[in-house]
């Protein structure tokens, strides 16, 4: 989709729709929509306040050939309060009237701006939001493979002195949002094709595209290292794993503030979670492809810094295993040497996520990391908590998980914290080895998150169950169901706010 600025006025602009938002309560005084009424004979002053348009977030009035301006069509939409007005609003209002005119046959649409917000913060949100708004999970159908596609969005911008603040918020926008996109076609995609093996050339791909380096390890590698965790894990698996490190280095000559400062962040990559031995119940086990969505999310957010290049040193580790059932499987009951030296007793083959993430952020303190954001799907418990709404957040740093959770905030992805009492570290006591891996389904996410915590040690370190948020069971008019790509948006928002920091 190709994106631009339009400085004529929001009448003249040459577009297959225009839209137009409305707030709550408003009346057709402000100037532009006065000038919108007149050129359409009314429309406008007529409609607000009806049961129609209210201004709530989600109305929608589609107007056909709407008299004297230029666009084709004339689209109405509500975005709610005006004091409530954010850059959230913004993404979600764009979202919908991209997918709303797609689904209408329009190519190109313009938004006219009339909020007041930072004009280089709303273009970048305008972007995303019709990006991530018209991503649709569908690659495999076969019938008429869309033949609408909205190909371009014209942002009506106030005065062309503007024109470097606006291409900066476009292409910071179009930055992100194809890379929150990429990661979602990642989770949707069957894991037949979508092995661990084919996630590495695609992590070769993407670091060639952008400019990032990469070291894949193979299974010989991964022993010689002692990731006997996750090598555990991989044994029931005809596809062998691997374990895909990413690393960005800003370019320049002047040195960082603290060379020495590493930020690692770590993604689950299990390309289909079957549960092994302790196989899952069938019912729902098809969605269990998308239990790669950290490892996706850490590609993407590679990506996006290689692109937009703050200034910090940055590894991304993705550890990617296949857990399956077979008669070289690993089995509850048998104890695991992890590469730190911990030794674990498997008590239930699905908790096989803190497995790999274990030896991974091994492997990242190894590489030097002296800051970790792990990330992964990681219990079904955090469902059980939060549903679809919130991440959950934790972790051995208390101002860490703070400034997570305001990256977040910032970018309209919520991140709840839940709380790491000792005794819940109590509960993965094992009797025969250092830990076990599951301590059954109370209090899962914190006992979970207690597993990885052994390993990161003295390391700061946040943590973020995805599991609940990273799959859309309903659809909205925003965001097509399927996969969502969340905590990119966080995580790229935190690294370029520290990196601003220093
Ligand atoms: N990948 C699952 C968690 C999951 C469940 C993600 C549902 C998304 C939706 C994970 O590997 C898992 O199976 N966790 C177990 C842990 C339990 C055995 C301690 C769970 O949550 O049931
Ligand atoms: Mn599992
Ligand atoms: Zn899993």
């Amino acid at each position: 989709m190709e994106v631009r600025a339009a400085y004529e006025k929001f009448y003249d602009i040459e577009a297959d729709a225009l839209v137009v938002t409305v707030y709550e309560g408003e009346k057709s005084d402000d100037a532009a929509l006065k000038e919108l009424d007149e050129r359409t004979g009314g429309i406008v002053s007529e409609l607000l306040g009806t049961d129609e348009m209210r201004g709530k977030q989600g109305d929608m009035v589609y107007v056909y050939r709407p008299g004297k301006i230029r666009a084709r069509r004339l689209l109405l939409v509500g975005a709610g309060k005006r004091e409530d007005f954010s850059f959230d609003t913004v993404r979600r209002v764009t979202g919908s009237a991209a997918r709303f005119l797609r689904g209408k046959g329009a190519r190109s649409m313009a938004i006219l701006r009339r909020s007041q917000l930072d004009i280089e913060a709303s273009a970048q949100a305008a972007v995303e939001g019709a990006l991530l708004g018209l991503f649709e999970p569908d690659m495999y159908k076969t019938e008429s493979k869309e033949e609408r596609h909205m190909e371009e969005l014209i942002l009506a911008a106030a005065a062309p002195e503007l024109n470097d603040t606006l291409a900066r918020g476009v292409e910071r926008g179009r930055v992100i949002g194809e890379a929150v996109n990429l990661a979602r076609g990642l989770s949707n995609e069957p894991s037949s094709t979508l092995t661990p093996t084919e996630l590495a050339e695609r992590s070769r791909e993407t670091a060639s595209r952008v400019g990032l380096d990469i070291d894949v390890l193979d299974e010989a590698r991964m022993k010689e290292l002692g990731m006997g965790a996750l090598l555990g894990v991989a044994r029931g698996s005809d596809e062998p794993a691997k374990m895909i490190v990413l690393r960005y280095t800003p370019d320049g000559t002047e040195p960082l503030g603290n060379d020495a400062d590493v930020l690692a962040v770590v993604g689950k990559g299990v390309t289909f979670d079957s549960g092994g031995i302790s196989i899952k119940p069938s019912e729902g086990m098809e969605k269990m492809k998308y239990d790669m969505s950290g490892a996706a999310a850490t590609l993407a957010t590679m990506q996006i810094v290689a692109q937009l290049k703050p200034r910090i040193n940055l590894i991304g580790l993705m550890p990617t295993v296949e857990n399956m059932p077979s008669g070289r499987a690993y089995k509850p009951g048998d104890v695991l040497r992890a590469m730190s030296g911990k030794t674990i007793e498997v008590v239930n083959t699905d908790a096989e996520g803190r497995l790999i993430l274990a030896d991974a952020i091994t492997y990242a303190r190894r590489l030097g990391a002296t800051q970790i954001i792990d990330l992964a799907t990681l219990t079904g418990a955090c469902s059980i908590a939060l549903g679809s709404i919130n991440v959950a957040i934790l972790g051995n740093d208390q101002g860490f998980i703070d400034d997570m959770r305001k990256a977040g905030r910032d970018v309209g992805e919520r991140l709840w914290q839940l709380p790491m009492d000792q005794e819940y570290r109590d509960m993965i006591k094992s009797d025969i080895a250092d830990i076990k891996n599951s301590a059954g389904r109370y209090g899962g996410t914190i006992t979970a998150a207690y597993f990885l915590r052994e390993f990161a040690e003295e390391t700061p370190w946040v943590h973020l169950d995805i599991a609940g948020t990273a799959w859309e069971n309903d659809r909205k008019p925003h965001q097509a169901k399927g996969p969502t790509g969340v905590a990119i948006r966080t995580l790229v928002n935190y690294i370029c706010n520290y990196a601003a920091k220093k």
